[in-house]
């Protein structure tokens, strides 16, 4: 079997790719320090509970292991945090993406999936958003997914690393068989923002900013169904096991929804009112992100299946009933 090790694979769209490596017969290795990540979003493969700020400890999984590949998910991901405290962002997601691209190339590995962000674009000049958009992060945690990207670059010039870089951009949703979804605290993610709320286990449903340049003046996001993003992962592995050459690829549906579009259509499905209060914007955001899928479409034969508005809500609804 083809030992794949998944970084952050305990982690919310870590885990829902583990489980689609697994459905398709590939050997899950999962490396997490379990800071964001759960044990109970571990559904089979092995775990090994370690950082990757820990040179040795990334080191001796390729000592120890025969793995094909990586999947690097591991990462922090909380843009306004990202502002308050850089130093966390450039710790946990450059310096161990170093440490985790060393210890790959000591041990000869070099196919490399990395999960990259529509944030490394930043303020979009066309829209919808292709590929080779100029990449203006506006915020830390943007910044250091692109530095990444060119570090990524540079090694497969030099070292002949192979990757591709998922430039995703808001994964909603929940598996649809309902064992996995997303467990982040503090929330800051708005669907489950919104969910919280209708359970009760939050007062309301703040709404930041309703002055954006938009029809109805909240901020436009195109939202993409974490199954499909597992989907996409194991397509791109293929694809580099296949020995492909290195892309850079958005992951996205080209559709948008405003955040009181997102609230009507969990009315909808919930049958329950949302209480909402109108906050300013926060730091950081841009009115619009709409990505073209058309590259991946195109290179990886991907197709969405689950990422209709009404399917991401339902999926997320469910999981967030049993989840506390
Ligand atoms: N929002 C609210 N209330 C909330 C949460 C969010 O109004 O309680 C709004 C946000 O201001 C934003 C939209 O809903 O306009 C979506 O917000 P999310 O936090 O769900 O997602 P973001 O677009 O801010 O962030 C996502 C990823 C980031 C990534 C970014 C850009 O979570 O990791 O997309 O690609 F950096």
């Amino acid at each position: 079997m083809t030992t794949i090790l998944v970084t952050g694979g305990a982690g919310y769209i870590g885990s829902h790719a583990a489980k689609e490596l697994l459905g398709k017969g590939f050997d899950v290795l999962i490396f997490d320090n379990l800071s964001t990540g759960k044990k109970e979003l571990v559904r089979g493969g092995e775990l090994i509970v370690g950082d990757l700020l820990d040179k040795n400890a990334v080191k001796n999984v390729f000592k120890t292991r025969k793995i094909a590949a990586v999947l690097h998910f591991a990462s922090l991901i909380e843009v306004g945090e990202s502002f308050k405290d850089p130093r966390r962002y450039y710790a946990h997601n450059l310096i161990s993406s170093l440490n985790l691209l060393e210890a790959m190339l000591e041990g000869g590995i070099k196919k490399f999936i990395f999960s990259s962000s529509a944030a490394v674009y930043g303020i979009p000049r066309q829209i919808p958003i292709s590929e080779d958009h100029p990449c203006e992060p506006i915020n830390p945690y943007g910044q250091t997914k692109l530095f990444v990207e060119k570090i990524l670059k540079d090694y497969d010039r030099a070292y002949g690393l192979r990757f591709i870089s998922l430039r995703y951009f808001n994964a909603s949703g929940a598996d649809p068989d309902g064992e996995l979804g997303e467990l982040h605290n503090p929330e800051t993610h708005l669907i489950p923002n919104i969910l919280q709320a209708v359970l009760g286990r939050k007062e309301s449903l703040d709404i930041y900013g309703t002055d954006f340049p938009t029809p109805d003046g909240t901020a436009i996001r195109d939202y993409i169904h974490v199954t499909d993003l597992a989907v996409a992962h194991v397509l791109a592995l293929q694809r580099l096991l296949d020995n492909a050459p290195s892309e850079f690829i958005n992951f996205g549906t080209n559709k948008g929804y405003s955040v009181r579009e997102i609230i009507a259509k969990v009315e909808q499905v919930t049958g329950k009112k949302v209480p909402c209060r109108d906050m300013p914007q926060r730091r950081g955001d841009v009115p619009l992100l709409l990505a073209s899928k058309d590259k991946a479409e195109r290179l990886l034969g991907w197709r969405l299946r689950y990422s209709d508005i009404e399917t991401i809500i339902q999926t997320a609804w469910r999981w967030h009933q049993k989840a506390v």
